[in-house]
Parts: structure tokens; sequence; C-alpha cells
């Protein structure tokens, strides 16, 4: 279980949380519209390697019927260059993106950062203990910190590698704990930013932008995850508190 989330600023900050997918969602935001991107795609290279038996991903299904946990973003080079770009055009200048990666998409596309935005490092987030695998047990995931022109942290205190522990059987399938999503919003935003996460998911990155006292606009393709991310948000702008205590 991740680090209890701070108490809600006052005045309570907005969100908006729309079933949408990424791309159509991007789309209706206004050219330099946020002040920080943080985002942890639904990237299908990793699964692909993940298939045993009969196909099937191991794990539990997120939805009644469904043979996969989501719903995953079609993550072909040219579509996540597309991504990237739209996440340029809503970004203000002077601003961070933290995409998260696995290490499959990591070597696939990680490289297109590049061509969208000045990519500043990488961040291991070390999920404490080890998950699935046929060979090295998966214990990480990486994160790509960049910047649309120039902006410093405004901290000097941070390292790169987050010992976080992950989320096991969590509300949500690949739930992220709500700290990862703060130590990305500690050096890069200011109460009253807007922050935007295009896979919100279970809504991890929405209650960091809260409790960081900034604004959330984002969305998810699933409506599962959209109501679950709606309820989280509004019970926290009510009580100051996360309802899946995460
Ligand atoms: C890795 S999960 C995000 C988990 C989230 N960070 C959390 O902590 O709960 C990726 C999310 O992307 C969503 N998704 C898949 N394809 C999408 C698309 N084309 N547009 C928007 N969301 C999509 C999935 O439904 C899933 O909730």
């Amino acid at each position: 279980m991740g680090l209890a989330v701070p108490d809600l600023p006052d005045p309570a900050p907005a969100w908006r949380v729309e079933a949408a997918d990424c791309l159509d969602f991007l789309a209706g935001l206004a050219d330099e519209s946020v002040d920080c991107i943080v985002t942890d795609p639904a990237y299908s290279g990793m699964n692909q390697h993940m298939q045993f038996g009969r196909g099937r991903i191991v794990g539990r299904y997120g939805e009644p019927g469904n043979t996969r946990w989501f719903q995953e973003f079609r993550d072909d080079p040219a579509t996540f260059s597309r991504f990237l770009g739209e996440c340029h055009r809503v970004l203000r200048p002077d601003r961070h993106i933290y995409v998260m990666f696995d290490s499959f998409s990591l070597l696939s596309l990680g490289a297109l950062m590049r061509d969208h935005f000045n990519v500043k490092g990488l961040i291991v987030w070390d999920k404490v203990n080890i998950g699935m695998g046929h060979y090295f047990r998966r214990q990480h995931e990486l994160v790509v910190f960049a910047s649309k022109g120039n902006r410093r942290l405004s901290r000097r205190d941070l390292g790169d590698v987050w010992r976080i522990k992950r989320i096991h059987r969590g509300a949500y399938p690949t739930q992220k704990p709500v700290e990862l999503f703060s130590r990305m919003l500690m050096g890069s935003v200011e109460p009253g930013m807007v922050v935007c996460d295009p896979f919100a998911g279970s809504g991890s990155s929405a209650l960091a932008s809260l409790a960081a006292g900034c604004s959330f606009v984002g969305a998810d393709i699933s409506g599962a995850a959209v109501t679950m991310a709606r309820e989280r948000c509004a019970a926290y702008a009510t009580t100051g508190k996360d309802p899946l205590g995460r």
C-alpha cells in the first residue's frame, strides 16, 4: 500500500474525467492549455510477451466477459507519435511531461519522445516486490521525464530511483500508487496548475494532482475506469480521503 494522500488544499481544485479515447480527448483540449502531463499508457507490447497457455493473459480480468485486463492502446510507432504530438500541442511552453513505459515499450517507442520533447532523464520505479516473468522477474517500470521548452525542477533533492511498493490486487488492474504520481508532480507543478492524464485508469494521477493543489483533466476509454476515477475524485474532494486507501 502507498503512503496516505495528503490533506486537500483549500479551496479544493477542480477535476474532469472523460470517457474517451486518448486521441479524441486530446483533440478536444485547446493548444497550450495544460501545465503538466503524467501518464501511464496501456501498451500492448508487454502483454504480447506475457501470453501463456491458449493466449489468455494471466491475471484478473477487469470487466465480466473481457478476455483482457482492459483495452490496449494501439501503440504502433505512428499512433504513438501522433499521441505525443497531441501532448506537445496541449502542453504550455516550459512545462514537464512524464510518460511511463515498461521495458518492451521503452525499447520500441521510448525514443519517439525525443522527436517531440527535450528528454531530461529516465526514472526507475522500483516496485519493491518481484512480479511475473519467466526470466528476471519484473520489479521495475520506467518513466521518461521530458520538457517542452525549458523548465528546471523546483527541487534539487530528488533522485531518479523511486522505491514505492506496487499495489497488489488493487481495485483496478494496473492501478498505480498515488505516491508514484505525487513524485512526478513534486518538482514540476505549483498549486493552481492544470495536470493532464489521457490514460487515467482508476484516477491515481488525479488524486495526486488534487493533493498537489492542481486541477485535473483526464480520460479513459474504459467505462469502469471512468466511473472509478470519478467516484474517487468526488470522494477525495469532499472528504480529503482516498476511498481506495492508496
Ligand atoms: C496502465 S492503465 C492506467 C492505470 C492508472 N495509471 C491507474 O493508476 O489506475 C492504462 C489505461 O488506459 C486505458 N486505455 C486503453 N486504451 C485507451 C485509449 N485508446 N484511450 C484512452 N485510454 C485507454 C485503459 O482502459 C487503462 O485504464
